[in-house]
């Protein structure tokens, strides 16, 4: 029987009972410094619902339950939460969709048209995919006014930001939490008994946490609900108050829902706003780490959703997080290599130590096409690429190129003919402004030096990107260079003194050395293998600065939960040397990072074509994973309705928490 602890602490019975916190003066401390080891670290993520179907609503005003489906070209690339109660999902196309729902709205996603200087929701785009070309700009215009509004309700020097993809952030709220216990505990405040920061605090002056109508995970050991809350407990709890306000926020400014989790990590998290959605957030404290992930599928598990997590399914035979517990550590290490090892280790016990990176730069861009049917000469490419060169460039103008603030070193394109990708790059020339005409005859050269190796029509594919970003030049600079701030500003710095022009300073300066587990997964793809958006873009940041917040490309989605490419340092099975990069997509290893850039590329270059074929241009899941599993993603049921704005629902966990 619970007993009540009001009781606890005055009966002799339980006098034995902890008085003290778990947690020291020190610790509490390493929150307000936002240290990644800090036991009461709280780290949201909040994911936007059915975004692109959200977008569309909000544009066009869309009643909340009218079903409605982002159409692209036949298929279906995102599916409002009233949609998918007929049952409806991305691997529909219109017409089953229509069959299911007769009164679904099929918004087709805005494109460029053939000759066109602008992007527009043209009528008849679904009938055009020979001469039109898609473009997600709405939606990304939608994504920055959303992290803008997040960033603005924090603190202004409280801001740890991390786009995470279009829909996507995490937030290390440490540090806001540390002040806001501070004041609303000031006994906190008071020095540690004997001066010394490794005493143990206080135990919270509250026992009853009014978590509201967020979704609790159910805690290890059920009966654990009885028990006073600690530190770690208030800390999430304060948390989700700000998390919930942030949703809130957004919901009555822009209109949109969006799901959250709270955890103690960026891992965690990110499970947790899956866990229930749509407007929801589900709240996952330490003591409920274990019972959370111990029926989960690893695969699920960022980092895990591509290649590494098919090598960890076929090596251990297992694809469960309860069975791989199970496997002793040196096991692990001898099968995977000691980093890979050691963080598979560390992730299916909840421990994750990345950090949330507020840079939000953006590495590179991408525009591309495939054919159906296929082009065959250098004309018909020429219009593409003109079209390419003025996606890019509106692009490049929103990052602040016209200000010199930042431009990209190189050009690359790809080119595809009967089932072999060609590609050609060039330096972008540094000395002068950079223009949409200069980017065009640049795309046009390196056309032509395909062209001319000959055996190049029909074509099916040509992708053009631009990559390197660097911070703006010291000694060229715009007014724009010396608005900059915080990073930028900090990266301006690096050059200045490092007195190179950036032109000239390889992109490794920026590599974060050491193969620790911390830079060893170089790419933090969210979630994995089936519903990230984030894109191959930033990929050569990745390699050298880990967790950056990633662009969203359009047709970048076949990266997603296929990035998770690792660094290795002889691991056996790979058996690659110290400084290969290797391709978690066929462990192909690469000598440089932007060897496995360009790698990388190429695999995207190919699969845009695949997934073309397959009729779904432009977006993909990734290929492992069976459309069935995907329907069953969390939050997507094909029964259950939602309501969209109702959040009075109580969850699991919730009575049991008013225990005070
Ligand atoms: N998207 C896509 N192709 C995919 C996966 C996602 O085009 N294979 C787009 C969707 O249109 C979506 C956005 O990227 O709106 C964000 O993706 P995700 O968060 O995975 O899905 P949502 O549609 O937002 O749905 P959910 O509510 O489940 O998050
Ligand atoms: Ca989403
Ligand atoms: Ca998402």
């Amino acid at each position: 029987m619970p007993s009540s602890p009001v009781f606890r602490d005055s009966s002799p019975a339980y006098g034995a009972i902890r008085r003290r916190s778990r947690f020291t003066y020190k610790q509490l401390g390493s929150l307000a410094s936002y240290s990644t080891t800090s036991p009461l670290r709280v780290i949201a993520h909040i994911d936007l619902d059915a975004f692109y179907a959200q977008c569309e609503m909000v544009r066009l005003g869309t009643p909340e339950d009218q079903p409605l489906a982002v159409q692209q070209w036949q298929g279906l690339i995102a599916i409002n939460y009233p949609a998918r109660t007929f049952g409806i999902g991305r691997h529909c196309t219109v017409t089953e969709a229509r069959k299911l729902c007769p009164q679904l709205i099929a918004q087709h996603v805005a494109t460029w048209k053939e000759g066109e200087e602008k992007w527009a929701y043209h009528e008849d785009a679904a009938s055009h995919i020979g001469t039109h070309k898609v473009s997600l700009d709405p939606y990304r215009l939608q994504s920055r006014k959303i992290l803008a509004l997040i960033k603005d309700f924090l603190p202004s020097n409280r801001q740890k930001v991390e786009k995470a993809s279009i829909d996507e952030v995490f937030l290390d709220l440490s540090g806001q939490i540390h002040g806001i216990l501070l004041e609303r505990f000031p006994e906190l405040g008071n020095p540690p008994p004997y001066d010394d920061p490794s005493e143990n605090l206080p135990l919270p002056s509250i026992t009853a946490l009014d978590w509201q109508a967020d979704a609790l995970v159910d805690l290890d050991d059920i009966e654990a609900e009885a028990d006073d809350p600690d530190w770690d407990d208030v800390a999430i709890l304060i948390g989700s108050e700000i998390v919930r306000d942030i949703r809130a926020e957004v919901r009555q400014q822009l209109g949109y829902t969006c799901s959250a989790g709270i955890a103690s990590n960026k891992m965690l998290s990110k499970l947790g706003s899956g866990h229930k959605k749509p407007n929801q957030q589900t709240v996952i404290r330490n003591r409920a780490v274990q019972h959370f992930l111990s029926d989960m599928k690893f695969t699920k598990i960022r980092n895990l959703g591509g290649k590494l997590g098919e090598q960890v399914v076929s090596t251990f035979d297992t694809e469960t997080i309860k069975d791989l517990l199970e496997i002793p550590v040196e096991q692990i290490k001898l099968k995977l290599g000691d980093d890979t090892g050691i963080w598979l280790y560390n992730t299916i016990r909840g421990i994750d130590a990345s950090e949330v990176n507020s840079r939000t730069q953006i590495k590179s861009m991408l525009s591309a096409k495939s054919f159906r049917p296929s082009i065959n000469n250098v004309e018909q490419a020429y219009k593409w690429l003109r079209i390419f060169a003025a996606d890019i460039f509106s692009r490049l103008v929103e990052e602040g190129v016209l200000e010199n603030k930042r431009r990209p070193k190189t050009i690359n394109l790809y080119h595809r003919h009967g089932g072999q990708t060609r590609s050609r790059s060039t330096a972008i020339p540094q000395g002068k402004k950079l223009d949409e005409a200069t980017l065009i005859d640049l795309a046009k050269s390196l056309m032509n030096q395909i062209a001319s190796e000959g055996r190049v029509w029909p074509c099916a594919n040509l992708s053009l990107s631009v990559g390197g970003f660097e911070d703006g030049v010291v000694g060229n600079m715009g007014i724009g260079a010396f608005l900059v701030k915080g990073d930028e500003a900090k990266g301006l710095k690096t050059q200045s003194d490092a007195s190179t022009p950036s032109s000239d300073r390889p992109e490794k300066r920026r590599r974060v050395e050491g193969p620790s587990i911390q830079n060893f997964f170089k790419r933090d793809s969210p979630y994995g293998a089936t519903e990230d958006n984030d894109s191959i873009e930033d990929a050569d940041e990745h390699q050298t600065l880990r967790s950056l917040a990633s662009h969203d490309a359009e047709d970048s989605r076949k990266e997603a939960g296929e990035t998770d490419f690792v660094t290795t340092k002889s691991s056996e099975t790979r058996q690659l040397s110290i400084t290969d990069y290797m391709c978690s997509r066929c462990n192909a290893g690469l000598e440089t990072a932007e060897a496995l850039q360009s790698h990388l590329d190429w695999h995207f270059a190919k699969d845009l074509q695949q997934e073309e074929e397959r009729g779904r241009p432009g977006f993909a899941s990734h290929t492992s994973v069976p459309s069935d599993q995907k329907q069953k993603k969390p939050g997507a049921p094909s029964s259950k309705k939602s309501s969209r704005g109702s959040n009075s629902k109580l969850e699991q966990g919730q009575s049991r928490l008013k225990f005070g």
